[in-house]
């Protein structure tokens, strides 16, 4: 339903990519994963064993950063349900399409297939992302109970965060590579933080979803 969850913006040279309830959904999500990343890699890296030596202080941050995502998830779900649902909704939907333009992105042979509002890269990066962050969360707080209730002990939770660490390390770098640095996918960024692309390239990227935005 793109009609209803991004309405066209009055200058018809842009369309309306995200609404403010997405756009600070993922801001939210960006900045506390990226507090995340980076105090649990001060926490595990020999390389700032030093700088880890105030184990309390990133610790703290950390674990403020977990619940500061999920307190903000909580108070934003409410404000923007419908729109999100229908959001969900085209991220769940795979398509014909979506799976050839899963064998293009590896062969780069003949035209692209044709895209809705996200291409099947994007949809299977929120997939991952979404259970990225419930094994951080059960493993985390399993991590944190162990240090309190001998009953919790042996679990591989520290196991299980670690490999989320490795997963999610690549998957971000490459998030990034698209979101800001190359060249024919950057201007992705325009949406995210203004919530408006131009019209062009939404037709070049995502046309199925360009013709009835
Ligand atoms: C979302 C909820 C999360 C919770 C509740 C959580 C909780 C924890 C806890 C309790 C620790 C142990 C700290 C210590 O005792 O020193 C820890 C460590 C760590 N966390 Fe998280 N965390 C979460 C998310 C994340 C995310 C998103 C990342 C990375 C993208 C991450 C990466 C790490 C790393 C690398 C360590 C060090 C593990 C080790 O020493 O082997 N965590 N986390
Ligand atoms: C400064 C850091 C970041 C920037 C500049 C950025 C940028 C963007 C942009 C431009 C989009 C919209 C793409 C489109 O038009 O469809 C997007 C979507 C998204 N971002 Fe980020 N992002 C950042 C950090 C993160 C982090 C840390 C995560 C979580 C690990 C994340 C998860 C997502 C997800 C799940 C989507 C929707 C699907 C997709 O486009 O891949 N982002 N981001």
């Amino acid at each position: 339903m793109p009609g209803s969850a991004t309405p066209t913006a009055p200058d018809s040279r842009y369309v309306r990519r995200f609404s403010p309830v997405e756009r600070a959904l993922h801001w939210l999500l960006a900045v506390t994963f990226l507090i995340m990343l980076a105090t649990g890699l001060i926490l595990y890296l020999p390389v700032f064993a030093q700088l880890a030596a105030d184990r309390i202080l990133w610790k703290s941050i950390h674990l403020a950063a977990a619940i500061a995502f999920w307190v903000g998830l909580v108070a934003l779900l409410p404000r923007g349900h419908r729109e999100l649902r229908a959001t969900a909704r085209q991220i769940d939907r795979f398509d014909g399409d979506d799976g050839r333009w899963l064998a293009w992105s590896v062969t780069r042979r003949g035209p692209e297939p044709p895209q809705g509002r996200f291409n099947a890269g994007q949809k299977l990066n929120t997939a991952v992302v979404a259970g990225l962050m419930v094994v951080f969360t059960v493993s985390g707080t399993l991590m944190y109970l162990q240090e309190t209730d001998a009953g919790f002990r042996g679990t591989s939770a520290i196991i299980a965060h670690d490999w989320a660490t490795w997963l999610a390390v690549p998957l971000v770098l490459g998030h990034l590579y698209l979101a800001a640095v190359n060249r024919s996918t950057r201007h992705s960024l325009r949406g995210i933080v203004l919530g408006t692309v131009r019209r062009d390239w939404a037709a070049r990227h995502h046309p199925k979803w360009e013709r009835d935005a």
